[in-house]
């Protein structure tokens, strides 16, 4: 089945439904090469999107990926690439969202992802101690400079997305366009109650992270801990405990059910959960992620599934995974 392209939100971008993301594995559990065939699976699948942060491996998830978009070759006005701001290092000027900061990281993230400008740069976290202002003004200039050509957000409240809207509309800035928000059988409360009243009164478009729940939802942590997985990582103990403790053990009736509901269907417990996220009309894209090009070739086949979520499935899974 041909990709999907939808706009993010109220701009005219054509973002592809499904796309990549390069958090945890890039610069940590895969090298250049892995990073390149699964960058390259998602680009041939028709993937345009792709997904970084200046946190992600403390910068080197950018690096890698930049490395990888000049050996590829693809021209820029073929994809579009994100960075975002929070997490730069441990000197007081280098978090945050001050507007040196913001300024800082992009320039940082331009230099490692060897780009002119990124398509899209969120505010990865809220800041408390910078006035919204300050930081709405911040990436309203990069925009005007032509180094960002969208800005958002990523986990803000309903609350501080409208105050960024409203303070951007008073001072005639550019106003933020997307945000980013982890969205999943699991996780669905955010976006389908507190962001969807946001998404339909000032098109805001949505870049939704870990559909997979980091891998819980594929099943495969279900009857046993797998060895080659991100659970393996060193300095990633709380991610083996979301995935193999005892918050994930509370969760296993329910990915249990999905399993079964799944396999009624014909598919793989991924490719429902992803078809499900893509049936969202307020996703703009689901970012997957992946450790090697079979997982890459095997999700950017989910929106196969999609057509098979009827209403009495969609139902179904209502009752099992409740919002
Ligand atoms: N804004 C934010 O705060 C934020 C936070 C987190 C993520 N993100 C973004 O969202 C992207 C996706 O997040 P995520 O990586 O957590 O997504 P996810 O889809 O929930 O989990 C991806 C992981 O699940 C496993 N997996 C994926 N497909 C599989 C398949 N078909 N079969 C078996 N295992 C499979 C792989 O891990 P193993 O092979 O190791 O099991 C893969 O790396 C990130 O790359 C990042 O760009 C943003």
């Amino acid at each position: 089945m041909d990709m999907e392209y939808r706009r993010l939100g109220k701009s005219g971008l054509k973002i592809s439904a499904l796309s990549f993301g390069a958090w945890v594995t890039f610069g940590q559990q895969i090298g250049e090469d892995v990073a390149g065939e699964c960058m390259k699976a998602a680009y041939d699948a028709g993937a345009n999107f792709f997904d970084n942060a200046e946190a992600y491996a403390d910068g080197q998830a950018e690096a890698v990926m930049g490395n990888v978009l000049r050996k590829m070759g693809w021209n820029h006005d073929t994809f579009i690439v994100s960075s975002k701001v929070f997490w730069g290092g441990d000197k007081p000027t280098q978090e945050g969202l001050s507007r040196k900061h913001v300024f800082d990281s992009c320039h940082n993230a331009l230099k490692r992802l060897q780009v002119d400008y990124l398509d899209l740069y969120f505010c990865h976290r809220p800041d408390p101690e910078t006035p919204i202002e300050e930081t709405v003004a911040a990436m309203s200039d990069l925009v005007r400079q032509g180094k960002v050509m969208y800005w958002g957000t990523s986990e803000w409240t309903p609350e501080q997305i409208r105050e960024a809207y409203d303070c951007a509309r008073r001072q005639n800035l550019v106003q933020p366009g997307m945000e980013q928000p982890q969205y999943n059988l699991l996780h669905r409360a955010n976006l389908e109650k507190n962001l969807a009243p946001i998404c339909r009164d000032y098109g805001l478009g949505t870049t939704i992270w870990s559909p997979l729940a980091s891998g819980l939802l594929t099943g495969k942590y279900r009857n046993a801990i797998p060895g080659d997985t991100r659970i393996s990582l060193p300095n990633y103990g709380w991610l083996k405990d979301r995935l193999t403790g005892p918050d994930a053990a509370a969760k296993k009736p329910v990915i249990d059910r999905l399993f079964q509901l799944a396999k009624g269907l014909g598919v793989s417990l991924a490719k429902l959960s992803l078809a499900w996220c893509l049936k969202n009309p307020n996703v703009s894209t689901v970012i997957t992620g992946a450790s090697r090009a079979e997982q890459v070739k095997e999700n950017m086949t989910a929106l196969e599934v999609v057509p098979l979520l009827t209403p009495d499935v969609m139902k179904q899974i209502d009752e099992i995974a409740p919002a």
